[in-house]
Formats: structure tokens, sequence, C-alpha cells
């Protein structure tokens, strides 16, 4: 086999074989395949796309190009959820105990936050003690004992994914359905779960800026669990404005806390109860989505899920005072609350652009070395189809500087769009595929 042979094939709109796909990612692993043969595959790709089959066999062979996770030692259907990446994005911390409380089980690999968008595992980290790096034994303990845990993704895991994903970065070819989808399927095949349920973001703040992309990346990520026999779900869900009020690592637990406490954003607990209505489907708990949403709406109401949240952060090493009282979770120095300068109605609130604010402040990482404030970012007071009058609270600004910088305020204005004309509230759940 011939890795010229495999390009040509490929920039010709040929189908590859199980075979040579193999051959492309065994070559990238013992670096007998250099970069920019890898490249032009990628651009070949990215142009004319692949199959069905085609995406299950790059998926299966990135997947077995590093460690596979082996949860058979916990017991019941372990069931996993994957955002595609949004600003504000806390779901997993809810989810994770409600999904527990219920009755399923969650054993979740997360990863960290990059540019504008956040990372499980940067804001659980706000929880003085919070160990994220629980050996495989001690994660299967925890979630045996508990129902649910939370860990970071080995280094080893899925090692083709980390080299082509680098490659995708600087050749223009990132945005690729079969790569995304091969990309993302391989890590989370490989981390162990029966069954998976990925939340698509669409909209501004997301990848997938709407909802045709949307839907065809997860029906993409759909067709690849048929292909490797796992129960693969979706939903779609709206990034036209950030999930919740909260943006930033402890500013997002504490509304995580909020939402398992029934004081939380009416949009994000609606997104938490959806989903986790099916994955308790899918962990086999109950039998049908309605079913799933009156029990977590009941397990939610009751206070059982709270109750969850507290032996899971326990179980992980996790201060818990700080999450019976959140005056005790990191806060910065400084606030500052902007006031809207105009009256109308909300029309668009920029998520990526005030993913990147945060980011701005502190709260996230331009470069992968770079270290996080868990106490800074932005807490929103309003939302899309909301009436403003002069004056009204807009945003309030968390910050640890001495001073805060006219072109961070700027920044921060300029995120809220208005509309003299009433403008529809947004729904947050677009489409469920199964
Ligand atoms: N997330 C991933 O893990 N991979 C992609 O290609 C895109 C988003």
């Amino acid at each position: 086999m011939n890795i010229v042979d495999i390009i040509a094939k490929k920039r010709d709109n040929l189908t590859l074989t199980k075979e040579e796909i193999q051959f492309w990612i065994n070559g990238i692993m013992d670096e007998s395949i250099p970069e920019y043969q890898s490249s032009s595959l990628l651009m070949a790709i990215t142009l004319n796309g692949m199959s069905k089959e085609e995406i299950g066999d790059l998926t299966e062979a990135m997947m077995y190009s590093g460690d596979i996770v082996d949860l058979t030692a916990i017991e019941g259907i372990k069931v996993d959820k994957h955002s595609t990446g949004g600003v504000g994005d806390k779901t997993s911390i809810v989810l994770g105990p409600l999904v527990a409380a219920a009755g399923g089980t969650v054993a979740k690999m997360s990863g960290r936050g990059l540019s504008h968008t956040g990372g499980t595992l940067d804001k659980l980290e706000s929880i003085e003690g919070f160990n994220v790096y629980l050996n495989q034994q001690q994660f299967i303990d925890v979630v045996n004992q508990v129902g649910c845990a939370i860990i970071g993704q080995s280094d080893n895991l899925v090692k083709a994914d980390k080299i082509l994903y680098s490659l995708r970065d600087v050749t223009a070819t990132v945005d690729s359905i079969a790569l995304i989808a091969s990309s993302i399927m391989s890590k989370k095949l490989a981390s162990g779960s029966d069954s998976i349920l990925l939340d698509v973001k669409i909209g501004e703040g997301a990848f997938m800026k709407d909802i045709e992309s949307g839907r065809e990346l997860a029906s993409t990520m759909i067709g690849i669990g048929q292909h490797l026999n796992r129960d693969v779900r979706a939903v779609l869900s709206n990034m036209n404005q950030p999930l919740g009020n909260a943006i930033g690592n402890s500013l997002e637990v504490i509304e995580a806390i909020d939402t398992l406490q029934n004081k939380g954003p009416k949009d994000f607990e609606e997104l938490c109860l959806s989903t986790a209505s099916i994955m308790l489907t899918q962990a086999h708990v109950v039998d049908n989505y309605e079913e799933g949403k009156r029990l977590a709406l009941e397990t939610l109401r009751s206070g059982k899920a709270f109750e969850k949240l507290i032996q899971w952060i326990a179980a992980q090493g996790g201060n818990i005072e700080q999450i019976k009282n959140t005056k005790l979770l990191p806060h910065s120095k400084n606030q500052l609350t902007l006031k809207s300068k105009q009256a109308g109605w909300i029309k668009d609130v920029l998520a990526m652009e005030l993913g990147k604010l945060s980011m701005h402040l502190g709260g996230g990482r331009q470069k992968v070395t770079d270290e996080i404030n868990h106490g800074v970012g932005l807490i929103l007071h309003t939302r899309v189809g909301e009436k403003l009058n002069i004056d009204d609270d807009l945003i309030t600004i968390y910050y640890d500087d001495e001073i805060l910088s006219q072109e961070r305020i700027d920044e921060a204005y300029d995120c809220f769009i208005y509309s003299d004309t009433p403008v529809d509230k947004i729904e947050m759940i677009l489409e469920t595929i199964d």
C-alpha cells in the first residue's frame, strides 16, 4: 500500500477501504507517513467528504491508536454526555448527580477549556481539593459508590487525534464533519461508556452555525455509534446566547449548585432535565422520555440530586462546605455592573464574544499552558427576548485587575444587540435525534 495512491484516491472522490484508512493511521502513529502527506489527505477529506463506512472505519482506527478504558468493573449501563462546546455550559456538573440520584450511572471523562469555551475540569477545580486525576481504580470505586464521577481524559487516549487535531488547526481542515465526528467519537468510544448522549450546540457561539450542519454532524456521530454497536443519541441545542447566566469557573459551579437546589435559570434547568431524561432512557432506568422527564423533575425537586452532588464532591476530595455555602468558593476581588444605555428588546447576546471576554479576564486559556483564574467571569442580567429600560442591569463583570479597562467595558456592551420591536425568546432544545 502506498500513501500517495490513497491521497490520489480521495482527491478523485473515491471511497477508501478500511485497510487504507488503517494504513494511514498506522503511518501517523509510527511516523512513517510525514505530516505533509497527512495534511494533504486531510484537505482531500475536507473537500470531498467521507462515506458513512469510511467515517466508521476512521473512528475505529483512531480509537485503537491509544488506551481503551475498560469500565466493565462498573455495574450497570454507563451513560456519558458530550457537548460539542459552548459558552456557559456547566451541564455536566448538574447531570452527573441528577442522573445518578435518579438511578443511572455516569462515568465521565472531560477536558479543559480553550479559547472562548470553558472546560468542565477547570470549573470543578474551583472547588478546593476536588481531584480530577483519580486513577482508573479510584474512578471505578467512586462511580460504584456514588453513581457518578468526572475525571480528566488520560493523555494516552486516542493518540492519533492529538496529532491530527494539531495538523487540522494549521491546515484549515477543522471544519469537516467527517473529521470532527471521528475526532469526537473516537475519544468518547475509547472512554468506555455504553451509551452516549451528544449535545450538539448550534449558533453564533458554537462550531455549527446552522441547524442543517448541526443535524448532519449529529446524524454522522449517531451513524458511527451504529457502526460500533453503541447507543448514541443527540440533542441539538441553541447557542445563540450563553447557556444560563454565568460564564467563568466558580460562577458556573455556583449556577450549577443553584440549579440542583431548584433556583437556577429556567433555560438551563430545561436543558438539564431534557438531557437527563434521554440519559435515563439510555440507562434503561425508564422506558421512555416522558417517564424520564417525570423522574428527573421529581429527583431535582425533592433535593435528592443536590444530596448526590454533595456525596460526589466529597468522594472526589472536594470541600463540601463550599457547596453548602457558595460564598466560600473563589470570588474575584472586584465587580462592576454595567447598566443598559438604551431601551429596547434584546435581539442577540453574543456568546462567543462573551466567552472571549471571560477568557481575557483570566477565566480561560489562550494557550493550553495558560493558568486559570477561578474567580473571574461574567453574570448576565438579561436574555434574548427581554425588554430593557435605560439603567436596567445588563451584566456584572467579576475581575481581579486593579482597574477594568475601557476596552473591556466596551467589549461587554458590544455583546448586547438591541431591537426596537419585540423579539421572541430563544428555544433551548431545537431537536432530538435518535
Ligand atoms: N471537538 C473535538 O474533540 N474534535 C473536533 O474535531 C472538534 C471538536
